[in-house]
């Protein structure tokens, strides 16, 4: 099959592209085998791809990276009870040894949804990671129908999504940042300031916020900006151990979850100086949370924000893209244009 991976732990200079793979087998009864349309990167992909995770997962090489994916399903488990043959679905799957950038991934029934049926597969490849870590996050910090919130770093792929969902389906006053040629488009997506990160410190001029979305990794920033009682969520920072339980479903050993722990101290100093709930959160895979994100892209509240739609022969490129830092919304890499409807 065709797939692109890395061919050691390194950087995208380590990326190739090749039609000779094999297949893989439906992995579980529970399991559905997705034909690959299209597949979207995140700056995990680079993180992992350059071994900065090999304390959880140590990846045998050539391994195929990614964690999006949306295709057909070519075949079901007896037991990957809701799907048939044929059926247009995405997933964000969870660590494992296979990626999502190949012609062919196996994935577990209850990490699967029904893609959005009212844009093409490519477009629903580029909401699973940022769009479960942005549910999830808001679910977390107890966000609530028209509260105040701040999202750094709006123009992400992680942003452009919580803007949107904070505004169109809570209801939000949404505060932002992104450089002055960005905030046209965060304003079209709902938000309602957008506060030039180059020239203005957020923290000079942002109050009182219910709830702050720190994915900017400056976690005292968020803090001072919001009031007491509030809710800080970050997607960076040092995660509990209990959150990599759940997000890797691998058991943290007893010293290392020791460490971090003691290392976690961001948390706890930022109770006590702030008076402020933080969570440092990492986004976990569900077929359930897809199938709500479907429903808002369905009622067009949530709209796909595409940098760049890149060839899978190209996916090295794609990669450099995603590490320059600097993309609006994500980056998709097309695998296979005849199943992309
Ligand atoms: N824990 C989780 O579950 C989870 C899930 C998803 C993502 N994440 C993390 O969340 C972060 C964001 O991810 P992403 O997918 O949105 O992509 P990203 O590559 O981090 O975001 C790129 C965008 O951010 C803008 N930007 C860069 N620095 C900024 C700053 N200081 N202030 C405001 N905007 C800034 C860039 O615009 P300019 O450079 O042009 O200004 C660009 O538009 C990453 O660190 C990622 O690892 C964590």
């Amino acid at each position: 099959m065709k797939a692109a991976f890395t061919t050691g732990y390194g950087g995208p200079e380590k990326i190739e592209y090749a039609e000779d793979l094999p297949k893989p087998q439906l992995a579980d009864e529970d399991h559905v085998m997705i034909k690959v349309a299209a597949a979207s990167l995140n700056p995990i992909d680079g993180v992992r791809n350059r071994g900065y995770l090999r304390f959880l997962v140590s990846d045998k090489h050539p391994h195929i990276f990614g964690y999006d994916v949306a295709g057909v399903v070519e075949d079901a488990g007896p037991k990957a009870d809701g799907f048939s043959v044929g059926d247009r679905v995405y997933s964000r799957i969870p660590l494992g040894p296979q990626g999502t950038v190949a012609e062919y991934v196996s994935v577990k029934g209850e990490f699967v949804s029904l893609a959005p049926s009212n844009v093409s597969l490519s477009d629903a490849s580029s909401f699973p990671l940022v769009g479960l870590a942005v549910v999830q996050a808001f679910r977390a910090g107890n966000l609530k129908n028209g509260q105040t919130i701040f999202i750094s770093k709006g123009a992400g792929g992680v942003g452009t999504f919580a803007i949107q969902l904070a505004k169109h389906v809570y209801g939000c006053h949404v505060i932002t940042t992104a450089t002055e040629d960005k905030a046209q488009l965060l304003r079209d997506l709902g938000a309602d300031v957008v506060i030039d990160y180059t020239k203005v410190n957020f923290r000079q001029v942002v109050k009182n916020v219910d709830f702050s979305f720190d994915v900017s990794n400056e976690p005292y920033a968020h803090a001072a900006i919001t009031k007491r009682g509030g809710y800080v969520v970050a997607l960076r920072g040092i995660p509990s151990p209990e959150a990599i339980h759940d997000t890797f479903n691998y058991e943290v050993p007893f010293v290392l979850a020791k460490a971090l722990k003691v290392v976690n101290v961001t948390a706890y100093a930022i109770r006590r100086l702030y008076g402020v709930q933080y969570h440092a959160f990492s986004g976990r895979p569900s077929g359930a949370d897809l199938a709500e994100i479907k429903e808002y892209i369905e009622k067009g509240q949530i709209k796909p924000v595409i940098d760049t739609m890149f060839d899978i022969r190209n996916a090295r490129q794609a990669m450099e893209k995603v590490e320059g830092g600097h993309s609006t919304g994500k980056v998709v890499v097309r695998v296979d244009t005849s199943v992309d409807m």
